[in-house]
Formats: structure tokens, C-alpha cells, sequence
């Protein structure tokens, strides 16, 4: 257990108020039980009302009172703007955002990729990458999708709960759940990691600038000329763009503490169940980082509970 760890397990979180999007399942609603154990007021939010208030059912059966639902699809700003007036007229502010909501881009053939019977390690590397390739359709629309739900989906939501956050008394906390999939060094093309990986001169501009080249390679068939991750390309430029977000944010917003996180390798649908942890293990690093003291740390990266290299 680091320190970061330990401060945030002693932050104290009367009247504190989070949002999690995309809640109703996996390391979302795993995020939302533990911030709920921690004594905070979460609104759990998904983009399918029945499976949102099917999960509050679930958590008030098992003693959360301290959980209620709001619909929201990241991937619609009116949907935002409703989360947002809501909040307005019931709390007033908003302490904690927790932008979990994620979309994988791609088609799977379950069986098929089963059989092929990946080891974790080989996933995580991406010496999988040529291997999947038989079980895993890229198609442009997915790839649209993805990178509106994981990147514009995050910024989205964030955008319309800003004027809330400002609100917060305790210095909001900004988590964007992110990937190892979003670390710089699995993007082959040195020009791309150096465009990304410029902090002082980034912007949204700039980012979307780099996601439009991305799209526009993959819809032409370039991704491997032009020097794009190979391993679930859309997916990984989502997060890439993500992080490079918070590092935006975080330089924008010092009063707040916006980082982003690889929750760990979690079995869950995203990734057709092949992860190797818990969503309990996979929502510690998010809750760790919803609930850093004051004097934490803003704008990094961290895999798990452990800070580390973009
Ligand atoms: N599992 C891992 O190993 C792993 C590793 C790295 C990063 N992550 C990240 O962790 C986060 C949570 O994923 P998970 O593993 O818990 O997968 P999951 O169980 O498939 O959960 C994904 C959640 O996102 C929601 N979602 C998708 N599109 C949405 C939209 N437009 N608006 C609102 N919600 C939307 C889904 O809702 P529906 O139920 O309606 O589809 C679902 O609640 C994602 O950002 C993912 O990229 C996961």
C-alpha cells in the first residue's frame, strides 16, 4: 500500500457527492458500491434506464441507501445537460466525477476468440495483436463510437458538470478511467507520442486534431503506414486522447485533482470476459483516486494504485 493509498482511505467524506458513469455493471458499479461503503452520496448512471434502476435495486437490497440513479448516455449532450440540472436542483454541486463509460470498437467472434485461448500476459503486451486479428472486426463505424463514447464522451460530461464541480467546497476530483492501452509507447509513430506527449501546448484542438488523422487512416486502410497501434486501434487512441485530456484539464482546473487510470486487466464484457481480475480489485485505483486528499496529485497517469509513465 503506498501513501497516496492510505490518504485517501483517511479523506473524510461526509456530504460528498459523486457521479459514475456507465454504473450499471462491471468496474462501474464496483466503483460505485465502494464509494458508497465510504459514506459518499452516488448517483449511479446508465445509458439504459431499466438496467441503471435494476443495479440501484440490487444496492439498496443490499443496504446502500446512499445510492440513486440518473440516466445518462455520455454519448448524448442532452443527456448531460438533464444529469447536470439535476444535480443543480438537488445538491447544488458535484465533488467527485468518475468517467467510466467505455466502448470497445470492435466486433468480436466470442467462440473464436476463446478458442484461440490468449494468456493474460500476451494481451497485455500485445504480442496477441497478430494473432486476434482473425476473431476481431474493425469496422469505421465502430471505430466512431468508441472514440465518441471513451474520449468526447468523457469530455462531454465533464463540460456539463464543470460549473457543479467548481462548486465543490472540498476541491473537486476528476477520474477518467482509462487503459494500458492509452500508454504513449505502444504507439509506433515517434512524430504521434512527441504531438501527445507535448503537455505545454496541448489542448482539445490539438488532440481532436490527432483523433480526426487516426479515423481517416483507419477508414483509408493506413493504420499500420501511418504508425497507429495495431492492438485494438481505436480503442487505444480513445484512451490515448483521454489521458492527454486530463493533463489538459489538470492544468486548466489546479484548484481540482484530475488524474486517469488503468483499473488493471478485469473480467468484464468489455473485453469478452478475458481480463483476470475482479471488478472489486479493478474499481481501487478510480476510488483511490476519487478520494486524494487536497495536497494529492493532479494530472498523472496511474496503473492501478501506482503512479506511472504516460
Ligand atoms: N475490464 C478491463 O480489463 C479494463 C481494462 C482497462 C480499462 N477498462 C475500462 O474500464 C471502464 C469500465 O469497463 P468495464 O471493464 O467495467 O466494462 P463493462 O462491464 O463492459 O462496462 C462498460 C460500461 O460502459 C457503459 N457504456 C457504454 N457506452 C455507454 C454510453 N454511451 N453511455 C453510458 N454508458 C455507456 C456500459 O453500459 P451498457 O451496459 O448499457 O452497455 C457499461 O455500463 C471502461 O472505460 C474500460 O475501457 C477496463
Amino acid at each position: 500500500m503506498g501513501s497516496i493509498t492510505e490518504a485517501a482511505a483517511d479523506q473524510p467524506t461526509a456530504g460528498l457527492c459523486a457521479v459514475v458513469t456507465g454504473a450499471n455493471k462491471g468496474i462501474g458499479l464496483a466503483i460505485v458500491c465502494q464509494l458508497a461503503e465510504r459514506g459518499v452520496t452516488v448517483i449511479l448512471t446508465a445509458r439504459d434506464e431499466s438496467r441503471g434502476t435494476a443495479a440501484i435495486r440490487y444496492l439498496h437490497s443490499v443496504g446502500f441507501t446512499n445510492v440513486l440513479f440518473h440516466q445518462l448516455d455520455v454519448r448524448d449532450p442532452l443527456s448531460a445537460a438533464s444529469l447536470a440540472r439535476f444535480l443543480a436542483g438537488r445538491f447544488g454541486k458535484l465533488d467527485i466525477l468518475v468517467n467510466n463509460a467505455g466502448a470497445s470498437g470492435v466486433i468480436v467472434n466470442d467462440e473464436g476468440l476463446k478458442a484461440l485461448n490468449i494468456d493474460p500476459a500476451s494481451w497485455l503486451s500485445g504480442k496477441a495483436t497478430n494473432q486476434v486479428q482473425g476473431v476481431i472486426e474493425h469496422t469505421y463505424e465502430n471505430a466512431v463510437v468508441c472514440v465518441d463514447t471513451n474520449y468526447f464522451g468523457s469530455k462531454r460530461v465533464t463540460e456539463a458538470l464543470l460549473p457543479l464541480l467548481r462548486l465543490s467546497t472540498s476541491g473537486a476530483r476528476i477520474v477518467n478511467v482509462s487503459s494500458l492501452r492509452s500508454e504513449l509507447r505502444r504507439i509506433p509513430d515517434e512524430g504521434i507520442r512527441a504531438e501527445l506527449s507535448d503537455v505545454e501546448n496541448l489542448d482539445e484542438e490539438r488532440i481532436e486534431k490527432v483523433l480526426g488523422r487516426f479515423l481517416e487512416d483507419l477508414k483509408e486502410g493506413r493504420l499500420e503506414a501511418g504508425g497507429w497501434p495495431m492492438m485494438l486501434p481505436a480503442y487505444s487512441m480513445s484512451k490515448v486522447a483521454l489521458n492527454a485530456y486530463t493533463r489538459v484539464m489538470a492544468r486548466r482546473c489546479p484548484e481540482m485533482r484530475i488524474n486517469c487510470v488503468h483499473p488493471g486487466f478485469v473480467k468484464t464484457d468489455i473485453n469478452w470476459n478475458t481480463g483476470v481480475e475482479t471488478t472489486e480489485e479493478g474499481a481501487k485505483g478510480p476510488v483511490m483516486l476519487a478520494l486524494l486528499p487536497a495536497s494529492g496529485p493532479s494530472g498523472h497517469y496511474f496503473d492501478k494504485t501506482t503512479m506511472a509513465e504516460f
